[in-house]
């Protein structure tokens, strides 16, 4: 670390020591899922691009890593939002906690979707549950600068319309111009109208030019290779499939290698791959 440059030594402070950050709004999702929006206490940005996380920590319980499901693009750049399901010790006791309450912040963390890459081309986002989280981020990015992309296309998939995430706002952007949003359940309630069967149902039927398109996926594991043949068989080529992947974490900087899958930090290189940067790398997907 230089410690002649002043602003440098700030920015990796942030990353090796936890900030203050204060619970601003908390809204229940689901049954497991809550919402945040968390101001970090100085009134610092967070400075995060589509597809990063933090690594949120409480005193006496842990540190877990989370999405960034807000936009840099936001209009108040204060804050930043998550959306967290409750699985377990640091999960739970997150929330219990309210508006106020303080809560540790280090990152932002990895690298990004390539939104300067995608420019200008047609966009197929494809989200499995809880993978809505962080694709949010990116679609909100491409929403607020929607001149400077193609057709987007949304596919949801969910266990059953009540796991629905953030339904209400990928509706009022299928609104848009040449945006289109299909959700499937596997599992139908009486009030469903929409498709029933797993997100690969939904691929054949959506129009893609392999020349302009790159398909953006994320989600379970399991929903990856699936999803990962359907493409292909489409004729989309390796370089124009970007995915993120999820490993246990813990220091988020490439050093405690509990994210490592061959010789990619999952922390550092991703979370965010192309597809053809896997290759040979057995165990990613
Ligand atoms: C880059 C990244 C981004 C993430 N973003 C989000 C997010 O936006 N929202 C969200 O709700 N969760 C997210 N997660 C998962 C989240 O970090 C874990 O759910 C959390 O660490 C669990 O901590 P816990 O103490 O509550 O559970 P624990 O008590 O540690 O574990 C409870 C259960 O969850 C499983 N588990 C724990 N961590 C993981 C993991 N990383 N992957 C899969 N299973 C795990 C354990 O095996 C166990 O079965 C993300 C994980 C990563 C690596
Ligand atoms: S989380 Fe420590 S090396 Fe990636």
């Amino acid at each position: 670390m230089c410690n002649c440059d002043k602003n440098k030594v700030v920015e990796v402070d942030a990353l090796y020591y936890p900030m203050e950050g204060t619970i601003v709004k908390v809204e229940q999702m689901t049954e497991y899922e809550k919402f945040f929006e968390i101001r970090l206490s100085d009134g610092k940005e967070l400075g995060n691009m589509p597809g990063q996380f933090v690594q949120l920590s409480m005193f006496g319980i842990g540190e877990a890593p989370i999405s960034v499901s807000s936009s840099p693009t936001k209009e108040d750049k204060t804050t930043f939002e998550i959306c967290v399901r409750k699985v377990g010790t640091f999960t739970n006791a997150l929330h219990a906690l309210g508006v106020g309450d303080k809560i540790g912040v280090r990152g932002p963390f990895g690298r990004g979707f390539p939104v300067d890459e995608l420019k200008g081309n047609d966009l197929l986002f494809i989200a499995g549950g809880l993978g809505i989280v962080p694709l949010r981020s990116l679609i909100r990015f491409v929403m607020d600068k929607r001149r400077d992309f193609g057709k987007v296309d949304i596919l949801l998939g969910c266990k059953e319309p009540k796991d629905r995430l953030f339904s209400n706002e990928i509706e009022e952007w299928a609104r848009l111009a040449d945006t289109n949003y299909t959700c499937t359940v596997d599992k139908s309630d009486p009030e469903w109208k929409g498709n029933v069967g797993v997100i690969t149902t939904l691929i054949p039927g959506v129009d893609i030019d392999v020349n302009r398109t790159y398909a953006v996926i994320v989600g379970p594991p399991i929903m990856y290779k699936f999803t990962i043949m359907s493409l292909m068989d489409k004729g989309l080529p390796k370089d124009r499939i970007i995915m993120l992947l999820e490993r246990r974490m813990k220091c988020g900087l490439g050093k405690c290698g509990h994210c490592q899958i061959n010789h990619k930090y999952v922390c550092q290189d991703g979370p965010t791959f192309r597809l053809d940067e896997l290759t040979g790398m057995g165990e990613a997907l």
